[in-house]
């Protein structure tokens, strides 16, 4: 797939499901429990300066290019919106990181990678967003070298969601492919591709005001007025962007928080595994 500079906002404005294309124009993203969940993320996948690390659905690369100035390690960050990597790349320049963080567009379903490849694989709020949640953990599998960690940081539900509300307020914003597993769902499926080892931390959202700080703490300081400069120009100029925001906070159940937290699931590919 070959990367273009971000389509116009009007465009994305225009998709079923805008989220993603939102945050690759104005150059953020993110995942439950912020640069925390990604330092335990890291530590269960036993990543070092040795460790050639691949970062699936990399959004603009917050953890790609942290993870590379952290360890001096090489890292792999593949997205399936060019748009996003166009963003990745840019950071990885301002990190300063370039040569030895790449980023290639490609899907989590078919990774554009050969067979044991990677010393870990992670993947931070990406497979909840993929039907086929199986078939992208076994690509992971596959690019990973025997003995390799595979861990993800994916959103979970912590009780089962009752209302309607909520349900409806999820489809606005992640669309209806989208599905959120329970804790037990997700070590399901890492029993059914036979990961070893597997280690399960589940936790709670911890309220919406955390969140969002954990969010703009892990994306930089640095990046974060030129992001609300992007922000506010969008809100301004686009009265599409107005009402899809209005949307979406018209949407949020009271209790979203006491039913939402998020888990890190980190597991082993075989020692004997042969692709
Ligand atoms: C919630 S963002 C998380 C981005 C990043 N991991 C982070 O923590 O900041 C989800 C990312 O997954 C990407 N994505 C969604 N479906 C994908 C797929 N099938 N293959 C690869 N990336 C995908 C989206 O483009 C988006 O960048």
């Amino acid at each position: 797939m070959k990367d273009q500079h971000p389509r116009s906002f009007e465009e994305i404005l225009e998709l079923d499901v805008p989220i993603f294309e939102v945050q690759a124009w104005w150059g953020s993203t993110k995942h439950l429990g912020g640069q925390k969940a990604t330092n335990e993320l890291l530590a269960l996948c036993r990543v070092g300066e040795q460790t050639k690390l691949l970062d699936v659905g990399c959004g603009v690369g917050i953890t790609s290019c942290y993870t590379a100035k952290k360890y001096h390690c090489c890292v792999t960050g593949v997205d399936i919106s060019s748009n996003m990597i166009y963003r990745a790349r840019e950071r990885a320049e301002k990190e300063k990181v370039q040569n030895i963080v790449q980023f290639e567009t490609g899907s989590a379903l078919n990774l554009p990678f050969p067979d044991n490849t990677f010393d870990a694989v992670i993947a931070e709020s990406v497979l909840t967003f993929i039907g086929d949640k199986k078939r992208a953990l076994q690509e992971c599998l596959r690019v990973a070298k025997p003995g390799g960690y595979i861990g993800i940081n994916e959103a979970s539900w912590l009780k089962e969601p009752s209302s309607r509300e909520m349900i409806n307020h999820l489809s606005i914003v992640i669309g209806d492919e989208a599905e959120i597993l329970s804790p037990e769902e997700w070590c399901n499926i890492f029993e059914e591709v036979h990961l070893r080892e597997i280690t399960v931390e589940r936790f709670l959202f911890g309220g919406a005001t955390r969140a969002y700080m954990a969010s703009i703490s892990q994306i930089g300081g640095k990046y974060i007025p030129r992001i609300f400069g992007r922000f506010f120009l969008a809100y301004v100029r686009y009265p599409a962007f107005r009402r899809y925001l209005r949307k979406i906070l018209l949407s949020i159940p009271k209790d979203l928080f006491v039913y939402l937290g998020y888990g890190i699931y980190v597991g082993r590919k075989s020692t004997f595994f042969n692709f």
